[in-house]
Formats: C-alpha cells, structure tokens, sequence
C-alpha cells in the first residue's frame, strides 16, 4: 500500500491514452495533484468524472507552449505515457509517429531540463527487444522508442535528469478503447461468428493495467528516494506468458463462453513475437499481483 502523497505533483502525458488514464485516476486516488497535457483534438473519454480533480493543459503544439506548462506546473514527476503506437505502419503513419514518440518526448524533456525538474517516468515497449536480443525492434514503432532512450543518454549525460523507463508488455484491462484481444473474442462469442486466427503458439505476456499503473507509482517513488542514478528500465511482467492458444482457453473458462476459432486460419504476423523479451530486471519493490483469471473477471465485473 503507498502512502498518501499529497506535496507530489504529476505531470502526466498520455493521461486521456488507456494506460495513463488508469494511472490518472490512481494518482488521484493517491493525492497527487495532477495535471495532463492534452491536444487540441484529444476527447478525455473516460477522464471525464475526474474533470473537478484535476488539472487540463492543452498544448498547441509548439515549443513555447509545452514549456509554459511545465513552467507553470513545476511538476515532481513527469510520467510520460504519449506514444502513436502501431505495429503496422504505413508511409503516411511516418511522420505523426516521429511527432508523437520522438519530437514531442524530446520538447518534453528539454522544457523539464530548462525549468530544473529532474525526474521522469518513460514508457518503452518489449518490441524493442525481438527474439530476445538487446536492440532489436519489431516494427518501426519499437524503434522509435528506442531513438527517445538514446536522445535521453544525452540529457542524463549534460543535465542531472534522471530516468526509469518502464517497458511495456500487452496491458489489459477495462475502458480499452483499442480493440484488443479480449474484445475480439467477446464479439466472436456474441455473434457466434467463426474468428480466423494464426496457429496460436505463440507466447503473450498480459499484464493487469492496475499492476502496470502500480509500476508507475513505485517508479516514482523510487526517483524520489534517489535511488536512481541515470537512466534504469525495467520490464512490467508477469514472468509467466501464455500461448495465445491457452489463454482463450481460459477465457472460454472464466467467461462460460464457447469461442469459435480457426487456427491456422491466418498466418503469422510478419516479424510475430513468438517468445516475448525476457532478460529485462524487475523493478525493485514491484510485482504483478492480478492473475490472467482474475484479470478476466475484473474485466467482466466491469461491464456489469
Ligand atoms: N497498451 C499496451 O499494451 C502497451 C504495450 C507496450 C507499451 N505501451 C506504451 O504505453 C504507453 C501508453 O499506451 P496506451 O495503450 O495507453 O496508449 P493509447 O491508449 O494509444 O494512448 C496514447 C496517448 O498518447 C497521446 N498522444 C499521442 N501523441 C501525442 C502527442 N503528439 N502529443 C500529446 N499526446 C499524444 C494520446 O492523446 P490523444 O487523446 O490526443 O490521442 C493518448 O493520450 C505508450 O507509450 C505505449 O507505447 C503500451
């Protein structure tokens, strides 16, 4: 259980995103004072009933507007969630997907660096890590992630900024705008339709959102004690991945739902994570604690 923390300040970016607006909510519940930093366009979905709770910024877009943000919240922590994430590009999809991962993470920064705020939480992702290896990416996606860690080498060597990059595994949970895999498999259900899927050997690493949003906490935390020296990353797991085939089992289980599936019915992806990465450390004090079945009930009870 962490402590009441009423003094901190949150900056989060990403927050209407599903992860950060999970996270939102908890660092209310935790007494952070929290602010986000939105766009123009951005709608705040299921951020809605904390309207009265926190604070809104909305970035233009330009240089001068994010530095007046971070001037004007003078954040504890910056928790940095905003990614374009998409595992198939195309041409088009090149130039938002550099703005959101890499342009504006790196204003980010420099505004935190010019206003002397020195602690971050980043976000990578396992896909920097195909078949196991150091750097490896899957998709541009990962790539561009790993571009932001070496542009963050050269603030952690000419500044005292220091890092924790949490990386991301497949995060599940309620309120998922994206259609995941656990929406796919509930409308197969419910139209008792037959759903093509690859062999299904494949291993997944599910991660509970409360679990994920919980590393931010100790990640925080954690900078906050000075423990961090640099840049640290971890990896958000569970330890125990499932193949894709087992998990609908136990879907079928939790759920008492029988799901129609072709096997085989379409390949594998181009670039498929067969084994997901895991060489990465564990943050220390933190451990998943929502198993794949109480994951599934959680969601469920959502719903009711
Ligand atoms: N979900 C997963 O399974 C998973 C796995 C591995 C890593 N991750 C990482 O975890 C983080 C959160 O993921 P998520 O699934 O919660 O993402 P998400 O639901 O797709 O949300 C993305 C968020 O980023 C914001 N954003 C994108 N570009 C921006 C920009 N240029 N300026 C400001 N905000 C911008 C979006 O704002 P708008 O509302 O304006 O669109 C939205 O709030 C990301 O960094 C992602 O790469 C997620």
């Amino acid at each position: 259980m962490v402590a009441k923390q009423s003094s901190n300040i949150a900056l989060v970016t990403g927050a209407t995103g599903f992860i950060g607006s999970h996270l939102t909510h908890q660092l209310v519940e935790l007494g952070w004072r929290v602010h986000i930093v939105i766009r123009p366009s951005s709608t705040l979905g299921h951020l809605q009933r904390l309207r009265d709770s926190i604070a809104i910024h909305t970035h233009d877009g330009t240089t001068e507007g994010l530095f007046a943000i971070v001037e004007a919240v003078r954040p504890t922590v910056v928790f940095h969630l905003a990614s374009l994430c998409l595992a198939q590009h195309t041409p088009a999809d090149i130039l938002p997907m550099l703005e959101s991962n890499i342009s504006f993470a790196t204003h980010l920064v420099e505004a935190m660096v010019a206003h002397q705020i020195y602690y971050l939480v980043n976000t990578g992702t396992s896909w920097q890590h195909y078949e196991n290896k150091e750097y490896s990416p899957v998709c541009l996606y990962a790539a561009t992630k790993e571009a932001f860690e070496a542009i963050l080498q050269f603030y952690i060597e000419t500044t005292p900024l220091q890092v924790i990059t949490l990386k991301l595994f497949d995060t599940y949970g309620p309120n998922d705008p994206r259609e995941n895999l656990f929406t796919l498999l509930e409308k197969t259900a419910k139209y008792s339709k037959q759903l093509a899927m690859s062999p299904g050997e494949q291993l997944i690493e599910l991660v509970y959102v409360d679990d994920v949003v919980d590393a931010y906490i100790v990640a925080a935390s954690r900078l906050q004690s000075k423990e961090v020296q640099g840049h640290e990353k971890y990896e958000v797991s569970t330890g125990s991945p499932l193949k894709l085939k087992e998990i609908v089992e136990v879907y079928e289980q939790e759920t008492g739902r029988k799901v129609a599936i072709k096997w085989g019915g379409r390949p594998y992806r181009n670039r498929e994570v067969m084994v997901p990465w895991n060489k990465g450390a564990l943050l220390p004090g933190w451990k998943a604690k929502v198993g794949i079945r109480e994951g599934i009930r959680r969601i469920q009870n959502s719903r009711q």
